[in-house]
């Protein structure tokens, strides 16, 4: 930008200090040659350090103040004077100094020693003892002394800016009772850059500018030609970072958003279920792998929870098919190992409670979850042991595979993906059942997210009470919610590295 127009958009306590900055200046010396405070200083720097006009660095210092007596002593003089001036005329005993000069007893006891160092009295023991200032005496009282040209100084005084002849007259008064403090302070030096070297330089704008718009200045129409100090937005200002929400909570809300939208209802529920819920009510056989403890994390207290009176009917399903024409898996159905406590393996358990708390009337409905799910699974830059399940039921007797890609490609249009492709898989709950994948067109590869399906007869016979398609699926969101950060590892997602979360964009979709 060129120096006019910075000119034109400084700020005026940056005008106060832009005439001192010529050249390298500490803080403390820039608010006294500008008037300024040093909270004002140290904002028209900090502003003008955003515009690349200075550097600022700090740096560990001393500060010289005058104490109590150093206050008192630069109005009355030094009590070594002030001794001297008592005797310049006669000599005199104590009592008669003390009284005449205004001095206390221990500060004569100083001045004795002091003075007799310097040879400026003699002391005479007769019957009293008296004392005299000699030839050396008067020569002192002549002309002030070292510590008392250094007490006239304008004080705070850095250690670093001593003279070297300031300097014994510091050390000796640092000894005296209270005359100077040092006190520990950090200086800032404030070195300008070549921009600000020629800001310093350049004339500021005579004509007034007005700073802040007030009602006063509106009604009194005072505004009319004036000119008004403008903002620039090309300022590089410190970035700030307030609090926001997780990133995949961002996420999950943005989600949620958009199946409220498509009109679907949210399912909620506990993520500790019985295996009831989890499994056999979605036809799982119970010697199935997933229930192992290998895949499945079960409650180690309670270990067993209730299962409903609706177990009997899912009970036949499983030993023979009741009357949905299937043979069921055989075999003995245990309640005992139904009745298992574990942490939700998927959030279909969800949809299954659904199905089962839903009547005729109720039809045709759709219901969706965004929650936790656990698997006892290594962890690596694709799996977690918990993970964040999307989940959907729509039960209609109109609803058809058709409709069910649908669903998937409204959602995931809504997600960023266009490309959402659909594969056989198996599951015991659903028939046919699809894989479900969308195409990552910046890694130019296929996303695996999970499941989908059409519920089993044997799913749904039991649960609903009456026969009708039900859509379903559930899919894993932690794949794409990293890919939007373009983040490859998803354990990079609950990293929560206070860096990361703080540059993390927001999510916008
Ligand atoms: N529950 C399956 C899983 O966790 C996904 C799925 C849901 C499959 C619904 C079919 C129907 O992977």
């Amino acid at each position: 930008m060129e120096i006019k127009n910075i000119v034109a958009n400084l700020h005026p306590l940056e005008r106060k200090i832009l005439p001192y900055l010529s050249g390298e200046v500490e803080l403390l010396e820039l608010c006294k040659k500008s008037a300024l405070s040093p909270v004002e200083a140290m904002r028209a720097v900090q502003w003008l350090s955003n515009r690349g006009a200075l550097t600022a660095s700090e740096a560990e210092s001393e500060m010289i103040l005058l104490g109590d007596n150093g206050k008192k002593y630069l109005k009355e003089g030094l009590p070594e004077r002030r001794f001297l001036e008592a005797i310049a005329d006669g000599e005199k005993t104590l009592a008669e100094i003390e009284g005449k000069a205004g001095l206390k007893k221990e500060e004569i006891n100083i001045c004795l020693g002091t003075l007799k160092g310097k040879a400026a009295i003699a002391i005479s023991k007769g019957t009293q003892v008296t004392i005299a200032i000699t030839e050396q005496g008067r020569r002192l009282l002549a002309k002030p002394s070292l510590e008392e040209q250094f007490l006239k100084r304008s004080f705070p005084l850095l250690t670093s800016s001593l003279q070297e002849e300031d300097r014994f007259a510091f050390s000796q008064l640092l000894r005296r009772k209270d005359i100077i403090r040092v006190q520990k302070i950090t200086t800032k030096t404030i070195t300008p850059t070549e921009l600000g070297k020629k800001l310093s330089e350049a004339p500021m704008v005579s004509e007034e500018i007005v700073d802040r718009l007030t009602p006063a200045i509106l009604s009194s129409g005072k505004w009319k030609g004036k000119r008004f100090r403008a903002y620039d937005l090309s300022v590089n200002v410190p970035s700030i970072s307030g609090g926001r929400r997780h990133p995949v909570s961002e996420a999950i809300d943005y989600i949620k958003k958009i199946w409220l939208e498509m009109g679907f209802f949210e399912m909620k529920g506990s993520i500790i279920q019985t295996g009831f819920w989890d499994l056999d009510s979605l036809f799982v056989p119970q010697d199935h792998p997933a229930r192992q403890m290998q895949d499945t994390f079960y409650i180690k207290d309670p270990a067993y929870g209730k299962i409903p009176s609706l177990s009997q009917k899912v009970k036949e399903i499983h030993e023979n098919g009741g009357k949905t024409g299937s043979r069921g898996w055989g075999g003995k159905w245990s309640e005992k190992i139904a009745s298992e406590n574990l942490l939700r393996t998927h959030t279909t358990v969800l949809s299954a409670r659904t199905l089962s708390s839903l009547s005729k009337k109720d039809l045709p409905a759709k219901f969706f979850s965004v929650g936790k799910v656990f698997r006892n699974e290594a962890v690596d830059w694709k799996h977690l042991f918990e993970l964040t399940q999307v989940e959907g039921i729509v039960v209609d007797t109109e609803a058809n595979f058709q409709n069910l890609k649908g669903y998937l490609r409204e959602f995931f249009t809504k997600m960023g993906y266009a490309d959402v492709r659909i594969r056989p898989a198996h599951f015991p709950y659903t028939e046919p059942s699809a894989e479900v994948d969308v195409y990552d067109s910046r890694r130019k590869k296929w996303i695996e997210l999970g499941g989908s399906g059409i519920f089993r007869p044997e799913v749904t016979t039991p649960l609903l009470g009456f026969e009708c398609p039900v859509l379903a699926w559930g899919l894993g969101m932690e794949r794409i919610i990293a890919e939007y950060w373009n983040l490859s590892d998803i354990r990079d997602l609950y990293k929560n590295d206070l860096r990361q979360l703080k540059e993390m964009k927001a999510w916008m979709r």
